[in-house]
């Protein structure tokens, strides 16, 4: 389909021999871990090894993230909603994700670093999309964009694939066409919708992507996807069958008050001990408890 676009460059670089023990212990030191890069990801979908994707906004999500023993950190333009208070994705400018991008970097160490291109970012032409994945790998830090989209976008991905940035796909429920699509709804439930993700996966993976997510899609389609397709499903909201999962940090370790989606897990409530702390710390502040001694220079 794609003929006459440049081989990914990716193809060209020998393999690097690995640690066989690829996947993280149950007891992750993930400082012991090995670096991530591209290629883990092929491997760890051989392996059958569960992949783990975290989003990131700032130096400490980001060493969060890294340190917890993500394999991959992504700086996603949920951004918008979880850390900057807009109400969707659609506001996130190239400029606000190369500045989250680079302090994510600063506290990253191991895991691999994906940025978000964001809303009209990539869709003008494969010349703008290059430029645009060019300021987040030099200017924030990345080591691969991610973009939103199928067959559409396939000669962007192309594009920045050739000129040696690795891209990773995403489809399914894409935010930055939340006004399209008419809200928040899980895709892939009627025969011709799946049949046009199962295509965006095969497009995307031709174009020369080397993973990509599955976001609020039918967990059957999301299991057949992932046997057929060559190349890692990262799944949101998209059942078991998938090669890894990605969830938003945000949600996962409660930074906000208020529910999660039924597809969130929630493992802490840290707006909740942030919200404690401050209280505490007013109340002896007021009463007249804080400062003390001790805390005198
Ligand atoms: O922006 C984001 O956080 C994402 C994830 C939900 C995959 O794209």
């Amino acid at each position: 389909m794609f003929e006459g676009f440049p081989k990914p460059l990716v193809d060209k670089i020998p393999a690097i021999p690995i640690d066989k023990n690829l996947a993280m212990s149950t007891d992750r030191t993930a400082a012991r871990e090995p670096k991530r890069r591209v290629h883990h990801f092929a491997m760890l979908k051989q392996r059958a090894h569960k992949i783990v994707v975290v989003t990131a906004y700032d130096y400490p999500t980001g060493m969060a993230a890294d340190r917890g023993g993500a394999d991959a950190v992504l700086v996603g333009d949920s951004l918008g909603m979880v850390a900057l208070g807009f109400d969707s994705t659609i506001p996130v400018t190239l400029d606000m994700m190369v500045h989250h991008a680079a302090a994510v970097r600063r506290g990253v160490k191991r895991a691999f670093l994906i940025a978000d291109m964001p809303f009209l970012s990539y869709k003008v032409s494969p010349e703008q999309a290059l430029e645009n994945a060019g300021r987040l790998v030099q200017e924030g830090g990345a080591e691969a964009v991610k973009l939103e989209g199928g067959v559409e976008i396939a000669p962007a991905v192309a594009r920045i694939v050739a000129a040696g940035i690795p891209v990773m796909g995403h489809v399914g429920l894409i935010p930055q066409s939340v006004n399209q699509l008419g809200g928040y709804r899980v895709q892939g439930r009627q025969d011709e919708v799946a049949a046009c993700l199962r295509s965006d996966v095969e497009a995307l993976r031709e174009a020369g992507a080397f993973s990509v997510v599955l976001e609020a899609m039918d967990p059957e389609l999301c299991t057949a996807i992932t046997r057929d397709a060559q190349i890692p499903t990262i799944g949101i909201g998209a059942g078991r069958g998938c090669d890894g999962q990605v969830l938003v940090l945000s949600d996962l370790a409660g930074f906000l008050p208020g529910g999660v989606p039924k597809f969130v897990k929630q493992y802490a409530e840290i707006h909740r001990g942030m919200e404690e702390a401050v209280r505490a710390f007013a109340d002896d502040v007021r009463t007249g408890r804080f400062p003390e001694e001790r805390h005198e220079y």
